[in-house]
């Protein structure tokens, strides 16, 4: 497909930005939703230079009234939604369970889950329409292991990927794809706070058998693979980007 007009959630830093700018150098038409206009308007701009269209949209994952519009302002514009990338995420509260609270929860599941749910439920809604899409949710190689002291993450991104699995059979015969990338340790602020100190983010790497972490580049790659084409037989897949730390 050229050119196609590609819907990035979160898109703002870390992966998000990563796959706008790759997918903006191949010439997409790339839309940005984040939830911080002046960076949003630079990261459009910036796009732009690579000789494609963007825009920035603001919009918070976790409203229902943002996605919707987000969805709809991004047809307005360009007239379809070919790729969606549903990459807003927080790492929320880590800690032991018996710190966990419903405020906790609902910090972590409502963007990384409800969110992943909202933006599906608009996007299917057009690409419905055209007969034709590709979404791709991001997890994480905790979306199918666990991590101590990291539950409820865990379980959001457990979530995203039954919800990915489920809706790419509700739809495959639709034209729709739905597929994962569940990214291992990558540098990125989310990683930064994840850890929350040097040292622990080096113990983390030690846990990647490629014995280094990702960078949002090759988040990037897979993720415009996915997107692609080359990907049209491909659906209810969980990518793994992690440098064989998913076994
Ligand atoms: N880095 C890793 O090691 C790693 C590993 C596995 C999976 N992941 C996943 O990869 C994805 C991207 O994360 P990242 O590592 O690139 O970290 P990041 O730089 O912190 O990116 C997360 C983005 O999501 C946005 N966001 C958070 N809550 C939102 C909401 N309610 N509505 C809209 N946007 C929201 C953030 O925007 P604000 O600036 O407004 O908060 C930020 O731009 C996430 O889904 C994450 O769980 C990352």
């Amino acid at each position: 497909m050229t050119n196609p007009v590609v819907l990035i959630t979160g898109g703002l830093t870390g992966i998000g930005r990563a796959a706008a700018v790759a997918f903006a150098r191949k010439g997409a038409k790339v839309v940005v939703a984040g939830r911080r206009d002046e960076a949003g308007r630079a990261l459009a701009k910036e796009l732009r230079s690579f000789g494609s269209e963007a825009e920035f949209i603001n919009a918070d994952v976790r409203k229902e009234d943002d996605v919707r519009a987000l969805v709809d302002k991004t047809v307005a514009k360009f007239g379809r939604l070919d790729v969606a990338v549903n990459n807003a995420g927080t790492e929320g509260q880590v800690g032991p369970i018996t710190d966990q609270t419903a405020e906790s929860y609902a910090a972590t599941f409502d963007t990384n889950v409800l969110g992943v749910i909202l933006s599906m439920k608009h996007e299917v809604r057009v690409m419905q329409e055209q007969g034709s899409g590709s979404i791709i949710n991001i997890s994480s190689t905790y979306g199918h292991e666990g991590a101590q002291g990291a539950s409820v993450y865990v379980g959001s991104k457990h979530a995203v990927e039954g919800i990915t699995k489920s809706v790419a059979l509700e739809i495959a015969n639709a034209g729709i794809r739905v597929n994962v990338v569940a990214p291992g340790p990558t540098d990125t602020g989310m990683l930064t706070r994840f850890t929350g100190t040097p040292e622990n983010k080096a113990a983390l790497v030690t846990t990647v058998p490629m014995g280094r972490l990702g960078l949002t580049e090759e988040l990037a790659d897979a993720i415009v693979f996915l997107a692609s084409d080359e990907a049209s037989f491909i659906t209810g897949h969980v990518l793994n980007v992690d440098g064989g730390k998913s076994r």
